[in-house]
C-alpha cells in the first residue's frame, strides 16, 4: 500500500501524522510512505530525517493526497484537503463529525473511507486514541499553572514546591481519570501538597491503591469540592461524563471564596469546561482573570508540546496504521471490533450512530459498510 503524509494545514497544528520511526515500520511491512515536505518540522522532524528511513519527500499536498491510497494525519481534513479525497482512499485521522456537518457533507460527497481516531476503541471500552492526548494535557495542567501562578501572570506568587522552611502550594485537582491522575502525579512530583476528587469510589481505590502516600483522594460531594477549591492555589479540572457537555464544578459565587490570585486550569474546556466561568482560550493567549482568580482555559493543551504529542499519539495509532496497511480496510476493520469501531464514513453512507444522531443523517451499519 501507498501511505501519505501530508503536512497539517489547520492553524497553530504543528503536530504530523507518522513519526519517521512509524514510517520506518511501514516500510518494513512492505509499504510506501509519501510525506509532504516539511510535514515534520512543527515537530522537530526534518524531511532527512523521513528520507533517511526510506521515506519518498513529496513537494507537495496534492501529491501526497493524490497518490496515496491511505492518508494519515492529526486533525480533521480542512476543505482544502477535504477536496482532494477519493473514493476508494482511506482517511485515518481525528474526525470530530458530531459539531461538523460541513466536514460531515463533504467526506460524504467525497466518497472516501474515513476511519476517526476518537471512535477507535480497546478491549477495555477505552479511547486508545484519545488516551494519550489526556495523558499530555494531564501532565501539562501543572506545568501551565505554576506559570500562571506566577506573580507576573497575575497569579499568587507561589512555587508549587514551596521553599526549605515555606509551605508547598495546595493544588485540587477535580476528576481523576486519565487527565486528572496524571496532572496529580506531576503535580505531586513539583513537590505541591495534592487533593484529588473524584465522584468514582472504584476509581480512587484503585488511584489510593497505586499511588499511596502521593496524593490523597477525597469523594467530589458539593462540600469537599467547596473545601478543596478555598484552599487551593492551582485547581485542575478534568471531569468528563462521557458523550455530555461538562458539569459546572465550581460556581462564578463560589470564586469569592478562593484565595485572591489562585489559578483555574480547565483542561475540559474542549466539554464546554468545569467551570461556570470557563472559555476557550488559545496559546497566543491563554490566560484572563475573572473575580481575582486566574482562568487557563487552552481547548488544545497537547498542541503546545507537538513533538511529544506526537510521538505519543504516533505509539498509539502505529499498530492500526500497520494492520490497515498490511491487510487493507475491510479485513483490518473485519479482524478487530475497536477498529470497525472508528469506522465513521464509507463510500458515501455514514457508519457512525451517534454522528448520525446529532445530524440527523441516516446510519449504515459499519458492519453492512464492510460488504459494499
Ligand atoms: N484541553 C485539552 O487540551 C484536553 C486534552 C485532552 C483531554 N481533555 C479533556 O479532559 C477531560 C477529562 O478527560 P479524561 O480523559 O481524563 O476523562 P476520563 O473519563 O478518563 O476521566 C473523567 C473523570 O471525571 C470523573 N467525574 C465525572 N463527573 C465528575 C464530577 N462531577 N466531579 C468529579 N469527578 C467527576 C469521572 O468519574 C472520571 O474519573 C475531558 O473533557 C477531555 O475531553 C482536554
Amino acid at each position: 500500500m501507498r501511505i501519505g503524509c501530508p503536512k497539517e494545514i489547520k492553524a497553530h497544528e504543528h503536530r504530523v501524522g507518522l513519526t519517521p520511526t512509524a514510517v520506518r515500520e511501514a516500510i518494513a511491512h512492505g509499504h510506501e510512505v509519501l510525506v509532504e515536505a516539511g510535514a515534520g518540522a512543527g515537530a522537530g522532524f526534518s524531511d532527512a530525517a523521513y528520507a533517511a528511513v526510506g521515506a519518498e519527500v513529496v513537494a507537495t499536498a496534492e501529491e501526497a493526497f493524490a497518490r496515496a491510497d491511505m492518508i494519515v494525519k492529526v486533525k480533521e481534513p480542512q476543505p482544502a484537503e477535504r477536496a482532494r479525497l477519493r473514493a476508494g482512499q482511506v482517511l485515518f485521522t481525528y474526525l470530530h463529525l458530531a459539531p461538523d456537518p460541513e466536514q460531515t457533507r463533504d467526506l460524504l460527497a467525497s466518497g472516501v473511507t474515513a476511519i476517526a481516531y476518537e471512535t477507535v476503541t480497546d478491549r477495555m471500552g477505552g479511547l486508545p486514541l484519545l488516551a494519550p492526548m489526556s495523558e499530555v494535557a494531564g501532565r501539562l495542567a501543572p506545568q501551565v499553572g505554576a506559570w500562571a501562578l506566577q506573580r507576573s501572570n497575575g497569579g499568587r506568587g507561589v512555587l508549587l514546591g514551596g521553599a526549605p522552611g515555606v509551605e508547598r502550594a495546595d493544588v485540587a485537582v477535580i476528576g481523576g481519570g486519565v487527565v486528572g491522575t496524571q496532572a496529580a502525579r506531576v503535580a505531586a512530583g513539583m513537590g505541591a501538597d495534592v487533593t484529588l476528587l473524584d465522584i468514582s469510589l472504584p476509581r480512587m481505590r484503585t488511584l489510593d491503591d497505586l499511588f499511596g502516600d502521593r496524593f490523597r483522594t477525597r469523594l467530589a460531594s458539593a462540600g469537599a469540592v467547596e473545601a478543596a477549591i478555598a484552599a487551593a492555589d492551582l485547581v485542575i479540572g478534568a471531569v468528563l461524563i462521557p458523550g455530555a457537555a461538562a458539569p459546572k464544578v465550581v460556581r462564578r459565587a463560589q470564586l469569592a471564596l478562593m484565595r485572591p490570585g489562585a489559578v483555574l486550569v480547565d483542561v475540559a474546556i474542549d466539554q464546554g469546561g468545569c467551570f461556570e466561568t470557563s472559555r476557550p482560550t488559545t496559546h497566543v493567549d491563554p490566560i484572563y482573570e475573572v473575580d481575582g482568580i486566574v482562568h487557563y482555559c487552552v481547548a488544545n493543551m497537547p498542541g503546545a508540546v507537538p513533538r511529544t504529542s506526537t510521538i505519543a499519539l504516533g505509539n498509539a495509532t502505529l499498530p492500526f496504521v500497520l494492520a490497515l496497511a498490511d491487510k487493507g480496510w475491510r479485513q483490518a476493520c473485519e479482524d478487530d471490533p475497536n477498529l470497525l469501531a472508528g469506522l465513521n464514513v464509507h463510500a458515501g453512507h455514514l457508519t457512525y450512530a451517534a454522528v448520525g444522531a446529532a445530524l440527523g443523517i441516516d446510519v449504515l451499519s459499519a458492519r453492512l459498510a464492510l460488504r459494499r
